[in-house]
């Protein structure tokens, strides 16, 4: 190959290699789909969450206890949402305490729950790698958002 080919070539790549990482950098990593659920309701349960210590029994983005389920997606789970969280914190069960909330602050649960379902999906996705090396996931439909 002749070094003016080389020259190019080289050229080619690290431009490329350049306007790569520029998108990769700023547009790549500006993706927040819960911007528009991290409102002030949402971050008050948020720290009710905390304060009711939630987590030691139950997971968000998989992570927390495992006596209950995980709450990352439970808005949006089918026949599940909103009404079906706050009957559950309304009286509790035979295993989850009732915390006596009030009603704002059962909305303020449901606020973050719902953050939490637009940011992660839990149980992380399970794919199958194929002979020829493509993937396929085996699993629910992704979500449409
Ligand atoms: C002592 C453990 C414990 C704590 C603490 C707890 N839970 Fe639960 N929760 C459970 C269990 C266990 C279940 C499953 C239902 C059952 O078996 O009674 C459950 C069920 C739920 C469900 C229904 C989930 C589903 O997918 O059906 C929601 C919503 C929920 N809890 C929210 C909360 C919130 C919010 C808090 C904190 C304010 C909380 N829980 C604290 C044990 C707990």
């Amino acid at each position: 190959m002749r070094l003016n080919t080389k020259r190019f070539i080289s050229a080619i790549l690290i431009t490329s290699f350049f306007i790569y990482s520029i998108v990769i950098y700023t547009t790549g990593t500006s993706v927040d789909k819960g911007k528009n659920y991290n409102t002030a309701q949402s971050r008050k349960g948020k720290l009710l969450f905390q304060k009711k210590n939630c987590i030691a029994c139950h997971q968000i983005y998989g992570l927390g206890g495992y006596m209950g389920p995980d709450l990352t997606n439970v808005i949006s789970a089918p026949g599940k949402g909103p009404v079906y969280i706050k009957a559950f914190l309304q009286n509790g069960t035979v295993r989850m305490p009732n915390f006596h909330l009030t009603e704002t602050e059962k909305d303020e649960i449901v606020a973050f729950l719902t953050y939490a379902d637009k940011t992660g999906v839990s149980p992380v996705k399970k794919f199958e790698i194929n002979y020829d090396g493509t993937v396929n996931w085996k699993g629910k439909d992704e979500k449409g958002d």
